[in-house]
C-alpha cells in the first residue's frame, strides 16, 4: 500500500479532539482518519507531565500499530508535555507529528493588536508552551494565561450556555476584560463555550486552533509527499479506551454527528514499546 493511502492518526485524551477531527475532515476531505480518544484516562489536564508523556507515547504506539502516515496530537495538554518527544521519535519512525499549539499561536499573532491571553487546562498553563512560543515569535506581544478547568466538565455536560456557564466564565475570565484583545482557546473543549466566553469578553477575538491545525496538517502532508489524492471514498474510524456509549453521546456535540464506526481498544505496555522500538534505519 502507498504510504499516502494510510490514515492520519488523530489523538486526544477523550472527546475533545473531535473538534480537530471535524476541521481535518473539512480541510482534507480525501484523507482516511483514525481517531483514538483515551477515555479511560481522561482528563490529562490535571496529570503530571511524565504521566501525560507516558500516556501519549502509548497512544502513539497503538496508532502506529494500526498503520498511520502522520500523527495529529489534538490535545493541548498532550501537546504541551509530549510534543517534542513525539516529534523526535516520529522523525525516526518516518511519521511526521503536528500539535495544536503552534497553529493556534500562528493564528493569534495574525489577528492580535498586541495583548493576548491563553486559556487552557492546568497542565497547559503550567507547561508554559504557549507563553514560550509567544515570547519567541513576538516579544512585543504581551500575554497572560488562565487555567479554566471547569470548562471541560461544562462542555461535556452540555452546559455551554446559561447561568452556570456564564458564572464560571465570569469568575475565570472577568479579570481579562479590557486587558486583552485576543484569547487563544487553548483546550479542545473551549470552542463549545465560545458564545459564553464572548459574552464575558465582548470585542475580544477568540482563536480556535482546530482549523489552523488542519491547515498545518495539510502543509505537513504536502511537504512529505503524503497527501492522498482521489481513490475510494475517505474513511473514518474511532477508537476509545473506555465507555463507548458515552463517547458516542458526548462526541456528537463535539463532532456535529455521532462518531462512527467506533469501538473500544485496550492499550498495552507493548504499545508504548512499539513507539520506542528502533526504526530499521536506526537499528542498522
Ligand atoms: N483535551 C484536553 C486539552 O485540550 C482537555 C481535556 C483533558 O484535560 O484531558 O487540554
Amino acid at each position: 500500500m502507498f504510504p499516502s493511502e494510510l490514515p492520519i492518526g488523530v489523538f486526544d485524551s477523550g472527546v475533545g479532539g473531535l473538534t480537530v477531527l471535524a476541521a481535518l475532515r473539512r480541510v482534507l476531505p480525501e484523507e482516511h482518519l483514525l481517531y483514538l480518544g483515551d477515555t479511560a484516562r481522561v482528563p490529562y489536564g490535571t496529570r503530571a507531565p511524565e504521566t501525560v508523556l507516558r500516556y501519549a507515547e502509548g497512544v502513539a504506539g497503538h496508532l502506529l500499530g494500526h498503520g498511520i502516515k502522520a500523527l495529529v496530537v489534538a490535545c493541548n495538554t498532550a501537546t504541551t508535555w509530549a510534543l517534542p518527544a513525539l516529534e523526535r521519535t516520529g522523525r525516526d519512525r518516518g511519521v511526521p507529528v503536528v500539535g495544536v499549539i503552534r497553529p493556534g499561536v500562528d493564528t493569534a499573532l495574525r489577528v492580535t493588536q498586541g495583548r493576548v491571553a491563553v486559556i487552557g487546562t492546568e497542565g497547559t498553563v503550567q507547561g508554559g508552551r504557549y507563553a514560550a512560543l509567544l515570547d519567541a515569535m513576538a516579544p512585543q506581544v504581551t500575554h497572560q494565561s488562565v487555567a479554566c478547568p471547569l470548562f471541560v466538565a461544562l462542555a461535556e455536560e452540555g452546559w455551554t450556555e446559561g447561568p452556570v456557564a456564564r458564572l464560571v466564565a465570569q469568575e475565570y475570565l472577568g479579570g481579562l476584560r479590557d486587558q486583552v484583545d485576543t484569547v487563544i482557546l487553548g483546550c479542545t473543549h473551549y470552542p463549545l463555550l465560545r458564545d459564553t466566553i464572548a459574552d464575558v469578553l465582548p470585542g475580544v477575538t477568540l482563536v480556535d486552533s482546530a482549523e489552523s491545525t488542519a491547515h498545518a496538517t495539510a502543509a505537513m502532508l504536502t511537504e512529505h509527499g503524503l497527501l492522498r489524492r482521489g481513490g475510494p471514498r475517505a474513511t473514518e474510524q474511532f477508537l476509545v479506551t473506555d465507555n463507548l456509549a458515552r463517547f458516542e453521546r458526548v462526541g456528537e456535540r463535539f463532532l456535529g454527528r455521532v462518531p462512527s464506526p467506533a469501538r473500544v481498544v485496550d492499550l498495552a505496555e507493548a504499545d508504548h514499546a512499539l513507539w520506542h522500538a528502533a526504526s530499521p534505519e536506526v537499528a542498522t
